[in-house]
């Protein structure tokens, strides 16, 4: 398959022709592969969860997912992936739990490139690791879109830090690097993946990782993850969920003082970023009602341990960037 999308090739706006992409699709990676056994790093994003959900169609056993839980996933992130693609497809899924390697290697560092850096070498590391267990894969399959192709500054290769390791000389298998996101939803969609995975709101690679500012402690990391557990429920109670393009919690290394119980605290604070976008290069904040803003805090003051105090993020890209760091 060519790099470039050939003027032909209809935009897919239907389920039905969504359906006739994946015919055509399962049969180029059964020509391509043959026999062969095909691996990929199965994050639960959008992209790689259709991949998936391809290569089982077209290779079934012959295809092997690896899932590398970096111990900065988002709460019930790995449980669901291993749900979805273990029990109910039926994927062969190696789940790597790899948190504590991650968290250790990151301790003490608070520059976020260098955060960056050592968590996209570390995953190339554990999945190499698996990868070299493995005997006779020859098919590396990747969930390349298009704007990956397009846009050289994109997020995916922006953020990229490199690839495998020379020993691992693996044949790319890239089933949807000619579409746009909307249509590789389409294709997840038709293949039988659950909304929530489809529709997924973009997800950096480091994960919580940039949204525990500074050097990470596994206190205010799992302030991190329990927040935004709250605010992905209260989101999609208030119908939200797919209407604001993302939506997170961010902690930052400092605290200050608060009072329970009539005794002075010295607590984290917690802070709210919900923000409009098309395509991430500017944002601009969603207007929240305040009685969902006032649910929310509440059930972050009250659930969260180590938090005294909730806050709303108003700044627009530019002037902020939609992340923390
Ligand atoms: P910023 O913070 O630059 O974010 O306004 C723009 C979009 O990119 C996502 N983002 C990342 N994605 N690795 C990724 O895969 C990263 O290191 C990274 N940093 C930011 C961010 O969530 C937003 O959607």
């Amino acid at each position: 398959m060519s790099n470039v999308r050939p003027e032909a090739f209809d935009r897919i706006t239907s389920l039905e022709a969504a359906n006739a992409f994946i015919e055509t699709q399962t049969a180029e990676i059964r020509a391509q592969v043959g026999d062969g056994k095909v691996l990929l790093a199965l994050s639960g994003g959008v992209d790689s969860s259709v991949v998936a959900a391809l290569l089982i169609k077209a290779v079934g056993s012959n295809f092997i997912a690896v899932h590398v839980n970096h111990g900065l996933l988002r709460k019930g992130e790995p449980e669901q992936v291993v749900e979805v693609f273990r029990n109910q497809l039926g994927a062969n899924i190696i789940y790597v739990d790899a948190s504590d390697r991650f968290l250790n290697k990151l301790s003490g560092v608070s520059d976020p490139e260098q955060k960056r850096k050592i968590i996209g070498a570390e995953f190339i590391e554990v999945f190499a690791e698996e990868a070299r267990k493995l005997e006779g894969v020859s098919f590396l399959a990747q969930g390349t879109i298009y704007p990956d192709i397009l846009e050289s500054k994109g997020i995916k290769a922006h953020h990229n830090v490199g690839g495998l390791p020379e020993d691992l000389n693996f044949e790319l298998v890239e089933p949807v690097k000619l579409l746009y996101k909307d249509e590789v939803r389409l294709v997840g969609l038709a293949l039988g993946l659950p909304e929530s995975m489809v529709y997924r709101q973009p997800f950096p690679g480091p994960g919580l990782g940039v949204r525990c500012v500074g050097a990470i402690t596994r206190d205010r990391l799992e302030a991190v993850r329990e927040s935004d557990a709250v605010l992905r429920e209260e989101f999609a109670k208030a119908g939200l969920q797919g209407k604001v393009w993302q939506y997170f919690t961010v902690v930052p290394p400092f605290t200050s003082t608060g009072i329970k119980d009539g005794k002075r605290t010295d607590d984290w604070s917690v802070i709210i970023r919900a923000v409009n976008s098309v395509d991430a290069t500017s944002a601009t904040v969603e207007e929240i009602p305040y009685e969902l803003l006032f649910k929310i805090r509440d059930r972050i003051l009250s659930e969260v341990s180590g938090v005294n105090r909730v806050l709303y993020d108003l700044s627009n890209k530019p002037v902020a960037t939609i992340e923390w760091e």
